[in-house]
């Protein structure tokens, strides 16, 4: 079978805006593990297989080497700069200097504009690279409106500037959302958010949808290879589960395939990240044929297990309690 996957086959989502993107794309966090030669390797072969749409992020410590391969990818004529939906992220450090780190990220990807601009976490709280997991910068605080409002508005001016088409924003919550949404001016068209089988985010789902934001999944595998300052005892291996692994040898596929078909028959994008071109590859192309039943759809709903991997204890203040302060769960924005 070819590797090569004709990106226009690759079904479609559409934004508030009328554009449309696929409905999955390949993320680059090389989680600690992967280099940035590997990941950008990865980027290379990816879109020569007929990925279209790519997850970065600044934080990342990659954006330069896969910026030269979309440079050569540009040169050599396999894709053109407007055929690819590039993603990329402000990371916490730089909430006050957002242009500054939008113009870095252009640069470092070599691709003139972001098509959506996201931001990365909604406060400026931020950590150390491979620090201790319960390490507490002393300058953090909670989630503050203003402050995330005054972020929100310099990527407004982004758009204004044609550096960027769209906002992006991640890791929200619906208290947070019900704050700001009515103060922005231009609103974003997607969410990052993690979604995986044993993590459905089912409320924040619909409500995004309601307000026509797209959920964009991440970890949509379960992030087997997650840095180890996210793995904890009680996790649960998502692909592992006895309903994931039946259902995948029922289509003769890998459980992390079948998560993907789940994302996508379900409505999020997911952004699967793997440098291995086999599994990358059929990532893509279970987009294209053999859908999951509607029985194998309420199979995997029962998953539900509120297993968020991804719990941001690096990014607490030094009076929070511990990581379920950051995630609004009592229905209010948690103050210090
Ligand atoms: N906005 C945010 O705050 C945020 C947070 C986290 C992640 N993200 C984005 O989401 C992306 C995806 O998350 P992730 O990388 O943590 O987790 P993931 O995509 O759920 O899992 C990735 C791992 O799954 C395995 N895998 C992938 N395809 C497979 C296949 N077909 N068969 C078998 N195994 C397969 C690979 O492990 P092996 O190498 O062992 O095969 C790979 O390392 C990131 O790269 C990043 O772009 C965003």
């Amino acid at each position: 079978m070819s590797n090569f996957i004709n990106p226009e086959l690759v079904p479609k989502k559409k934004l508030y805006t009328g554009e449309k993107i696929p409905c999955i794309g390949m993320g680059t966090f090389g989680s600690d593990r992967f280099t940035p030669e590997q990941v950008s390797a990865a980027v290379a072969g990816a879109i020569r297989c007929g990925y279209r749409m790519f997850d970065c992020a600044a934080c990342y410590g990659n954006e330069d080497l896969i910026g030269e391969v979309f440079q050569a990818a540009f040169d050599e004529g396999v894709v053109k700069r407007e055929e690819l939906c590039i993603m990329s992220k402000v990371w916490n450090d730089m909430h006050e200097r957002v242009e500054e780190s939008c113009r870095k990220s252009v640069k470092d990807l070599k691709c003139e504009y972001i098509d959506i601009f996201f931001i990365h976490w909604p406060f400026p709280n931020y950590h150390a690279p491979g620090c201790d997991g319960d390490s507490r910068n002393p300058d953090s605080r909670p989630f503050s409106v203003e402050e995330f409002v005054n972020t929100y508005r310099q990527c407004e001016d982004l758009v204004k500037k044609g550096l960027i088409k769209n906002i992006g924003i991640s890791n929200m919550t619906i208290p947070k959302l019900e704050a700001v949404l009515p103060k922005l001016n231009i609103q974003p068209v997607a969410c990052e958010m993690e979604l995986h089988p044993c993590f459905q985010q089912q409320e924040l789902f619909d409500y995004l949808v309601a307000h026509n934001i797209q959920p964009i999944g991440f970890m949509p595998i379960g992030s087997p290879t997650r840095p180890e300052r996210d793995m904890m005892p009680e996790d649960i291996a998502d692909i592992q589960t006895p309903e994931m692994q039946a259902i995948a040898k029922a289509h003769n596929l890998h459980p992390a395939v079948i998560a993907l078909k789940w994302a996508v028959q379900r409505g999020q994008i997911p952004i699967p990240f793997s440098i291995h071109e086999l599994e990358y590859v059929s990532n893509l192309r279970c987009t294209l044929a053999d859908p999951l039943t509607k029985e194998e759809m309420d199979s995997i709903a029962t998953l539900e297990r509120n297993n968020r991997l991804v719990k941001g204890q690096v990014f607490l203040w030094e009076s929070a309690k511990d990581w379920h302060d950051l995630w609004d769960e009592d229905g209010f924005i948690q103050k210090a």
